[in-house]
């Protein structure tokens, strides 16, 4: 009943709020056609990334997840013309789909994906740095070296979001031997603790259930 209600709300903010163009339409249909897992940040959140990245001028933006470029697009067209965003993608076949979502944004001259591991990839990407919007969002369980890596690329003002930090409230639940839950509880205490971080973080629920957004910002 409740996750009913959730969508429901979720659809009323999306029809009310949230115009999703045609080249954003079709990276979901794209995405859904190609059977990757629909687990893109939803409209709102995208937009949400989107008035983020726009309030704070990010020229440059760091992702790490990029599926199949939903909330690329949403990051990338809160850029100015010579803004970048370079997205970190595990999956060769998610990086061709999200490439060609991402082309037919208009976008390719913004945005660069960089295929394998995330901490593969990560180690070269200093002559890109300082970034001023990180947006954590692969594979959880190594969100705390992921916080590790953002700190390292980040100067005072740079803000980092990270997705997913509450699934269903199992972060709470210490019996929970998942990797990933285990990974995204120390990235939030990590978060706490760490003195060059002011954090937050706020559940969310909606389509996607209940779940939650970190944001911290640097300096
Ligand atoms: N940010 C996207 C959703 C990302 S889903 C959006 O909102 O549209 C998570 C993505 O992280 C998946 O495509 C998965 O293949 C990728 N991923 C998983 N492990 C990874 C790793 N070690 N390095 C880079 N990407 C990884
Ligand atoms: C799921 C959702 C996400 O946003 C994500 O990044 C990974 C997994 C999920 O609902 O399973
Ligand atoms: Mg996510």
């Amino acid at each position: 009943m409740n996750e009913l209600r959730w969508s429901k709300v979720d659809e009323f903010l999306i029809d009310t709020l949230v115009e999703q163009d045609e080249a954003l339409l079709a990276a979901l249909a794209a995405n859904s056609e190609a059977n990757l897992p629909a687990i893109d940040v939803s409209p709102n959140q995208g937009k949400l990334l989107h008035i983020y990245a726009r309030m704070m001028g990010a020229k440059r933006v760091l992702e790490i997840g990029t599926l199949g470029g939903y909330s690329t697009i949403w990051l990338a067209r809160a850029l100015p013309e010579d803004g970048k965003v370079i997205t970190l993608e595990y999956e060769p076949r998610h990086a061709e789909i999200a490439a060609k979502n991402i082309r037919r944004a208009g976008l390719e001259s913004r945005v660069t994906i960089l295929v394998g591991p995330a901490l593969e990839s990560l180690p070269k990407l200093h002559s890109s740095a300082p970034f001023d919007l990180i947006f954590i969002d692969a594979d959880k369980k190594n969100n705390p070296a992921y916080l590790e890596w953002a700190l390292k690329y980040s100067r005072k003002g740079t803000v980092i979001v990270g997705d997913n930090v509450v699934r269903d409230g199992r972060i709470t639940d210490e019996a929970d031997r998942d990797e990933h839950i285990a990974g995204l509880r120390e990235f939030l205490q990590r978060q706490g603790e760490e003195q060059r971080l002011t954090a937050t973080a706020i559940q969310t629920v909606g389509a996607k259930g209940w779940d939650g957004f970190s944001v911290a910002i640097v300096g």
